[in-house]
């Protein structure tokens, strides 16, 4: 695609912003019961997301998929249970149709009748993981339009937040990198916020529970999102809001 530089990128990270990790959950309690689930579902993320950290800081890169899946053994160790081979198989089948958070159908309809803005998901999932989730997950599916492009790590081999992934995205939507001020990062995940932020993107961080932003990585103004939303359908007038304030200019003020 080409993306002419007044027009505005809005990347939606995909779990954990666009899907429920924890729904999950639900499968896991066939097994476990609920309190447990809960348990492994959330160990299950933590392992996922500090193997991906751990591998940059390596050099090293396996897909997300095979991370996610040997991300659930750790989870179902540190729990002192396991599963046969069939089992970790279906639940990496339920990995690909989590459920969508509440507030992600109204956001991305409000977005599809948005001109002006280009929607893309972004994120470290496989493609096929990514693209099942977009398009077969019976949640996500209906929404599936409004997506310009799904754009994944695999063509560099690095997760998020190395700067080559956010470099990567800016490539895929065609902006130079002297525009990296008119993308948007739209995450519930506070790493990715900081990540995108180094970059001179903007940010909206997704903020369901309400806490509000504790991550101090980064200090200033950069280290912060631009803006804190409560859902996604906060996020298209939020991204208007700060275009009108900064229309004409570079796209570079934060
Ligand atoms: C993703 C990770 C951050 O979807 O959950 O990229």
């Amino acid at each position: 695609m080409s993306a002419k530089p007044e027009n505005i990128v809005v990347a939606f990270d995909a779990y954990g912003t666009l899907l429920s990790t924890e729904s999950v959950a639900k499968k896991l309690a066939e097994h476990f019961g609920q309190e447990k689930a809960q348990t492994i579902a959330a160990t299950w993320r933590k392992y996922q997301l500090e193997y991906t950290w751990r591998l940059n800081s390596m050099n090293q890169y396996e897909d997300f998929s095979v991370l996610t899946q040997r991300s659930l053994k750790h989870a179902l160790a540190e729990s002192s249970v396991s599963l046969d081979e069939k089992e970790i198989d279906s639940l990496m089948e339920a990995y690909d149709s989590l459920s969508i958070f509440p507030d992600v159908a109204k956001g991305l309809s409000k977005l599809a009748e948005t001109p002006g803005i280009t929607a893309v998901v972004f994120s470290n999932g496989t493609h096929s993981m990514v693209s099942n989730s977009v398009n077969k997950s019976p949640d996500l599916s209906p929404h599936a339009k409004v997506f310009d492009q799904i754009v994944v790590v695999e063509e560099v081999k690095k997760f998020k937040p190395a700067p080559e992934v956010y470099e990567h995205l800016a490539r895929k939507v065609g902006k130079e990198k002297s525009e990296m001020g008119w993308m948007w990062l739209v995450s519930g995940n506070p790493f990715d916020v900081v990540g995108a932020r180094a970059m001179g993107m903007q940010a909206a961080w997704v903020d369901r529970s309400g806490n509000g932003w504790q991550d101090e990585l980064a200090g200033g103004e950069r280290g912060r999102p631009t803006v804190i939303v409560k859902g996604l359908d906060e996020v298209v007038d939020a991204v208007q809001k700060h275009a009108e304030k900064y229309q004409g200019s570079s796209g570079q003020k934060w």
